[in-house]
């Protein structure tokens, strides 16, 4: 199957008072038509500014993203007009992402007025409808206000605003981590429901490997604007290969005692180090507890270590 999007060796770096921020340094993946890519790490590891560099809400420093046979980097803005249709996101904070001067009606339906997609005012009204339909909302709330409505329903409006221009490609940056627990669930079925129904591709961004588990299909963990490790998703929990990964399982606990109890808790040790003029070597050096005088010397790349399964450490096979 060809991928509905290439990314190759993108790179957004943020000029900061102290030297250059090294957010996302250089990851290369593909997204496959109808998949769930999921994308995890540690709060500041780089996950929302690849995502919004891959859809161009960010101008990326270096790199390509190919979707549809082109390099979408290289677009022109008039150009890039028609695939920003195909590009969407929704966003952690369900309530800071909605005008709260606007209805649910305008809000739904502004996509729509941006880009004229309607002939006149019943068909615009007939479209905020359907997809106030889609998310499980209904006529009813079309004339309320955000603030009238709970977390989840509030997630619900900005997931029928994302999908009012027909997008192929969905990044959901931390979508549930505001919810309640017990409303989370409820969103990602919702979630699913509508990736079979309307064929979207998602990239589905937590910091929770656990959330992510359930919904990806391929799952990349990042780490200081590396990508660490990908595989699909059950190969990836079942035999994780690189120390960060194991590290981060393990803080998940097992629901069965027996295998539980037998598992060894690994505690990362030291902070999260700074993105700013980061140095050569393993981005994870300073944490890993299987480090060597190498991985401070040469950074390690993401490498295929069997079918699917890619990792970038220079002590795979060994630890
Ligand atoms: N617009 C920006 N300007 C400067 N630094 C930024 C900007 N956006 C993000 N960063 C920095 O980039 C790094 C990655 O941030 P982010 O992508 O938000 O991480 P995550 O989503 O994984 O928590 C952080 O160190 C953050 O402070
Ligand atoms: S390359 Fe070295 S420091 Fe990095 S994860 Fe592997 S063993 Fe640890
Ligand atoms: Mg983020």
């Amino acid at each position: 199957m060809e991928p509905l999007i290439s990314a190759r060796n993108i790179k957004k770096y943020f000029d900061v008072g102290e030297g250059v921020l090294k957010a996302v340094d250089g990851i290369t993946f593909d997204i496959y038509p109808g998949e769930t890519f999921g994308l995890v790490g540690e709060s500041g590891c780089g996950k929302s500014t690849a995502g919004r560099t891959i859809i161009r809400l960010y101008e990326p420093t270096e790199g390509e993203l190919i979707f549809n046979g082109k390099n979408i980097y290289e677009l022109s803005r008039k150009e890039m007009q028609n695939v920003r249709q195909d590009f969407q996101m929704i966003f952690q904070d369900p309530y800071a992402s909605l005008n709260p001067r606007m209805t649910v009606e305008d809000i739904v339906g502004e996509p729509l007025d941006i880009h004229g997609i309607y002939k006149n005012k019943k068909e615009r009204r007939d479209r905020i409808i359907e997809l106030l339909e889609l998310v499980g909302l209904n006529e009813e709330h079309s004339m309320r206000f955000p603030h009238e409505f709970s977390g989840g329903q509030r997630q619900r409006i900005g997931i029928a605003r994302a999908l009012a221009l027909n997008p192929k490609f969905i990044v959901c940056d931390e979508p549930i981590s505001a919810l309640d627990v017990s409303i989370q669930a409820q969103v990602v079925n919702l979630l699913k429901e509508l990736q079979e129904k309307l064929g979207l591709t998602y990239m589905f961004i937590a910091h929770d490997l656990s959330m992510v588990r359930y919904i990806s299909d391929r799952v990349a963990v990042m780490y200081l604007g590396h990508m660490m490790e990908l595989a699909e998703s059950e190969e990836l929990y079942a035999n994780p290969l690189h120390p960060y990964t194991r590290s981060l399982l393990s803080a998940i606990p097992i629901p069965d005692p027996e295998v539980q109890k037998d598992r060894r808790r690994i505690v990362l040790e030291g902070d999260v180090p700074s993105p700013i003029n980061p140095k050569e070597g393993c981005r994870f050096v300073d944490r890993c507890m299987y480090a060597v005088d190498k991985c401070r010397e040469v950074t390690p790349e993401l490498k295929e270590i069997k079918s699917g399964h890619h990792a970038a450490c220079h002590r795979i096979g060994e630890i």
